[in-house]
C-alpha cells in the first residue's frame, strides 16, 4: 500500500479542488469512507453521490460528515429536485469507487435510473472509475466490452488488484486502495509540471574503485537519496539522466535515462557529457575521492605483512562541471560532514562554483548513509540558508526539487 503524504505535494495539488465521488453496491464501498477523508484531508471539496444500493453497504451520514456537504441518493425528494447538470459541471473530476458491475453496465450503455448515472451522463469533466467485483465477474467479457466502451468515451480506469474478495476466493478484481486512488488522480489531472521541457542529470549511489578483479575501494552509499531526486525531478516534467554508482536500490520508472557507472572516472566522463545539454545537474553521489594508481590484472596475493596501496586523486566532478558552468545552467552539489558542518558546506559551495549546497551532518540522528530518512540544510549563493525537518527521502527530494523551482524557476 502506498503511503500518502497528505501534507506534501497530495495537499498543494488537491487543495481547492472539485471532486464529485459516486459510490454504487459494492463491498468495496467501506474503502470509499478512507477515500473521502483522504482527500479532504488533502484540501479538496468533496460531494458524494450514492447509488440507492449503496446505501446497504455504507452510512450516508459517515460521508455527509466527512465530506461536510450532504450526500446526494436520489432524483427527486419532497421537497427538491437535484440538479445534475448543475453536479456535474461543478467538478473539477468525478471518480467513481466503488464502481460495481451494474454501474458500469448501464454507464456503458448510457442509462439513466438514478441520480448518479444522471450526473455522470451530464459531466463535462474528466470521469475515473475504480471497479470492484468479484474474479469471475472482472473477468467476464462482457465487463471487459463495457469498460472499454467507458474508454472510448474518454473515461479513465483504475486498474484493479488482487487479493482476498468478498466471496472468499483469491484473485483479481479488488477496487484499488484508497491511497491509489488519490494518486492516479493527482497524477493524471492535477500534477503541476513547471520542469517540462528541462533536462536535468543526478549523479547518485558510491562509486567503486577496482584494485583487482576481485577487490574496490567503495564506501557504503545506498544511492537511495539521489534515486529519490532523480524521480521527483521526473515528476515534475524534466527530463532525467540519473548517473548511478553499484546500487541495490531497483529503478522501476521506465521515464528516467539510467546510466549505470562503476568508477569515478566513469562517472565524470558521463555527468561531464549530459552536463552539455542540462538544465540542472545535481551531485548527490558519494564519490570516492582517491583511487588506486594501479589495478592488478591478476587477484592480488597475500605475501608481506605490510601492504600498502598507491592511491591517486580522483576528478572531482561538481568543481569540474562549476567550471564549464553556463549561465541558466544550475548546480547542486551535497556536502556529508562530521565536524563544522556550516564552513565545510560554504566551502564547497564556493570552491566548486555551485548554486546550492545540501548539507547533511552526520550529527544528526536520521540522517545520511543507509538510513531511509536525511536530514538537510540548504546552503544557497547569496547567503540564504533554509533548515528542514528530518523527513523520509522522498519528501527530502521534494524540499530540494522544490527549493530549485522556487529560486529558478518559478
Ligand atoms: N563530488 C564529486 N566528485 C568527487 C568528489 C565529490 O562530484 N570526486 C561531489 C559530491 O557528489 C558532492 C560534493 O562533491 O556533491 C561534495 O562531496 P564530499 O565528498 O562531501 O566532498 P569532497 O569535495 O570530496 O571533500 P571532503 O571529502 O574532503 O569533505
Amino acid at each position: 500500500m502506498l503511503s500518502l503524504q497528505v501534507n506534501g505535494t497530495f495537499e498543494l495539488m488537491l487543495q481547492g479542488k472539485k471532486i464529485l465521488l459516486g459510490i454504487t453496491g459494492s463491498i468495496a464501498a467501506y474503502k470509499s469512507i478512507y477515500l473521502v477523508r483522504l482527500l479532504v484531508k488533502a484540501g479538496a471539496e468533496v460531494k458524494v453521490i450514492m447509488t440507492p444500493s449503496a446505501r446497504d453497504f455504507v452510512p450516508s451520514l459517515t460521508l455527509s460528515t466527512l465530506s461536510h456537504h450532504p450526500v446526494l441518493i436520489d432524483m427527486f425528494d419532497e421537497q427538491s429536485w437535484s440538479n445534475h447538470v448543475a453536479l456535474g459541471r461543478w467538478a473539477d473530476v468525478m471518480v467513481i469507487a466503488p464502481l460495481s458491475c451494474n454501474t458500469l453496465a448501464k454507464m456503458a450503455n448510457g442509462q439513466c435510473d438514478n441520480l448518479l448515472l444522471a450526473v455522470y451522463l451530464s459531466a463535462t469533466c474528466p470521469v475515473v472509475v475504480a471497479p470492484a467485483m468479484d474474479e469471475d465477474m472482472w473477468h467476464h467479457p462482457a465487463t471487459k466490452e463495457n469498460l472499454k466502451k467507458l474508454g472510448s468515451f474518454g473515461n479513465r480506469s483504475i486498474p484493479v488488484g488482487k487479493g482476498e474478495l468478498a466471496s472468499g476466493l483469491y484473485g483479481d478484481g479488488r477496487m484499488a486502495e484508497p491511497e491509489e486512488i488519490v494518486q492516479f488522480i493527482t497524477d493524471n489531472f492535477f500534477l503541476t509540471r513547471p520542469l517540462a521541457g528541462k533536462k536535468a542529470i543526478v549523479t547518485a549511489g558510491p562509486t567503486y574503485e577496482a584494485l583487482d578483479p576481485v577487490r574496490f575501494i567503495g564506501n557504503h552509499s545506498s544511492g537511495k537519496m539521489g534515486i529519490a531526486i532523480a524521480k521527483e525531478l521526473y515528476s515534475r516534467g524534466a527530463d532525467v539522466t540519473l548517473i548511478l554508482g553499484p546500487s541495490k536500490v531497483d529503478i522501476t520508472d521506465n521515464g528516467i535515462h539510467l546510466i549505470h557507472v562503476v568508477s569515478a572516472e566513469d562517472m565524470y566522463k558521463a555527468a561531464d557529457e549530459a552536463f552539455e545539454k542540462a538544465d540542472i545537474a545535481i551531485m548527490s553521489a558519494a564519490v570516492a575521492d582517491y583511487t588506486p594508481v594501479t589495478k592488478a590484472d591478476q587477484k592480488i596475493k597475500k605475501k608481506e605483512e605490510q601492504f600498502s596501496i598507491e592511491l591517486t586523486k580522483t576528478k572531482d566532478i561538481l568543481k569540474s562541471l562549476g567550471e564549464k558552468k553556463k549561465a541558466g545552467q544550475v548546480l547542486v552539489g551535497f556536502a556529508l560532514e562530521t565536524n563544522n558542518e556550516k564552513t565545510h558546506a560554504l566551502e564547497k559551495l564556493n570552491k566548486k562554483n555551485a548554486d546550492m549546497i545540501v548539507l547533511n551532518s552526520l550529527n544528526d540522528a536520521g540522517a545520511g548513509f543507509g538510513h531511509d530518512t536525511n536530514k538537510i540544510t540548504i546552503f544557497r549563493k547569496g547567503g540564504e540558508e533554509i533548515q528542514f525537518d528530518t523527513k523520509r527521502k522522498e519528501e527530502v527530494a521534494k524540499d530540494i526539487v522544490d527549493t530549485i523551482i522556487r529560486v529558478h524557476y518559478a
